[in-house]
């Protein structure tokens, strides 16, 4: 692989302050990618740009749920860091209840986050992509989004909505030379598994086949791959990175 294979590109990362998205956004500047980091605090996002390697970063802060500030997001990286050939829709929260106890606005958060988030962006990027016949987008779902998981329905809704999105996005942009695709993480160690109980983690082990929770690296590396020219060949894919659990 090239060394520098993105090399002057630039990649928005939503959510790319902390987690995977903050390890995302490492390893496409380490690519020679220009990174914007999305997030909705504006000190997080521009620290986390600050700290990328390489320099010429940025950060902006932005609910990727608001169509409005979406627009106005992608119009400011356009001007201050150039045209956008990459993107990743990783921003993600969760608002796990059971299904009798679920209220409408923990149901309704999670697919403006999770889902609208994506479509926002994506709908956002693609024209100026389209016109310029070069772009990769790359959507965070998750093995949730594909197993289903009791006290999640909201979760594995917008996750399965993801699938969905990636697929018809691909469909619709190929023929203007844009890719889209999606990775499926399983149960990665950031502040979102760090809720789990000891108990919890025990259970999950014992149905991932390679035995451990995967790191934020091992999910970066594979980013950075799939938006890249190594996966000029690759649209519309859902990869699992996820110790085996879904195959
Ligand atoms: P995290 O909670 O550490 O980070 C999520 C980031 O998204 C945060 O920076 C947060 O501020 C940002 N964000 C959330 N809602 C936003 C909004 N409306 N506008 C802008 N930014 C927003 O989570 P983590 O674990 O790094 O997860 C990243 C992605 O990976 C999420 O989409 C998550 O669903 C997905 N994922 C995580 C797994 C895990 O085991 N940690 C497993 C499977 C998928």
């Amino acid at each position: 692989m090239n060394a520098l294979e993105l090399e002057g590109q630039v990649a928005i990362v939503t959510g790319g302050s902390r987690g995977i998205g903050r390890a995302i956004a490492e390893a496409l500047a380490d690519a020679g990618a220009k990174v914007a980091v999305i997030g909705r605090n504006a000190d997080a996002a521009v620290t986390a740009a600050a700290e990328l390697p390489r320099g010429g970063h940025a950060g902006f802060p932005c609910d990727v749920a608001d169509p409005a500030q979406v627009n106005a997001t992608v119009k400011a990286v356009e001007e201050q860091l150039g045209p956008v050939a990459i993107l990743v829709n990783n921003a993600g929260i969760t608002r796990d209840n059971i299904l009798i106890r679920m209220k409408d606005e923990e149901f309704d958060e999670v697919i403006a986050a999770n889902l609208k988030g994506a479509f926002n962006f994506s709908r956002s990027v693609s024209r100026g992509m389209m016109k310029r016949r070069a772009g990769s987008i790359l959507n965070i779902t998750s093995v949730v989004g594909l197993m289903g998981n009791a006290g999640q329905a909201n979760y594995a809704a917008s996750k399965a909505g993801l699938v969905g999105l990636t697929k018809s996005v691909a469909k619709e942009l190929a023929s203007r030379g844009v890719r889209c695709n999606a990775i499926a993480p399983g149960f990665i160690r950031t502040d979102m598994t760090d809720d789990l109980t000891e108990s919890q983690v025990e259970g999950l082990l014992h149905q991932i086949p390679l035995g451990t929770l995967g790191e934020v690296d091992q999910i970066a590396g594979v980013a950075r791959f799939l938006v890249g020219p190594g996966a000029g060949y690759i649209t519309g894919q859902i990869l699992a990175v996820d110790g085996g659990m879904v195959m």
